[in-house]
């Protein structure tokens, strides 16, 4: 798919005012600088549409950006970061959470996890609570670029048996991504196209 526009619509911590048009969306989700941001900008194409850093909990709110003037990519706050306090960690999660609950255009979640690390209990909890909640979703392995394939293939298989050992019957759709080299772009947003064809 080409990305012929992507603009930045809105941004807020209620559910009740994300956009109202009905368009389909894909949200981007996962630990606190895993590389969601930056992911959306190597995605479309255009390096200053969402606000990266490499501290973490740079995204605070949830960001709607319209793709195509057809569908929505959505950049959210990350989780598990433990230098907010206690009572923002709790406003983020409850509004991440309503977002999930309640976000009916929402079609497919992007789970974000670091390719270089092992399986992570709050990853594969959140994943749980997507699937609890009957919450479509894939998984993408982020910054590859940082490791060797075969470090890549290793740590992919580990997340595998991890997930398969939990409440899950199956491994679900992932994919590997670089924001440095770019990898995993195409792969990306054919899933999308093929979806929005639906
Ligand atoms: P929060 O908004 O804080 O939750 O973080 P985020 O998940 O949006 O991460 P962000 O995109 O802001 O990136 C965090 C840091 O990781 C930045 O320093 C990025 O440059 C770096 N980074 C992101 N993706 C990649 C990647 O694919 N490869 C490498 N080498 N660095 C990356
Ligand atoms: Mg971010």
């Amino acid at each position: 798919m080409q990305i012929k526009s992507a603009e930045f619509i809105v941004s807020n911590s209620e559910v009740s005012k994300c956009p109202s048009e009905n368009l389909p969306e894909y949200a981007f989700i996962g630990r606190s600088n895993v590389g969601k941001s930056s992911l959306i900008n190597m995605i479309t194409g255009r390096n200053k549409l969402a606000k990266t850093s490499g501290t973490p909990g740079k995204t605070q709110l949830i960001n709607h950006f319209k793709i195509n003037k057809n569908w929505f990519l959505v950049d959210l706050p990350g989780y598990g970061y433990a230098k907010v306090s206690k009572s923002t960690k709790k406003e983020f999660q409850s509004f991440i959470t309503d977002y999930f609950k309640q976000r009916k255009a929402l079609v497919c979640t992007f789970v974000l996890v670091d390719s270089r690390h092992t399986p992570q209990k709050i990853d594969v909890e959140f994943m749980e609570f997507l699937a609890e909640n009957e919450i479509p979703f894939a998984i993408i392995f982020t910054k590859t670029d940082k490791l060797k394939p075969r470090a890549i293939t290793q740590n992919i298989a580990k997340y595998e048996a991890e997930m398969l050992k939990e409440k899950f019957e199956y491994f679900p759709t992932y994919f590997t991504s670089s924001s440095a080299n770019k990898n995993g772009r195409d792969d990306i947003l054919n899933f999308i196209e093929t979806i929005n064809k639906d």
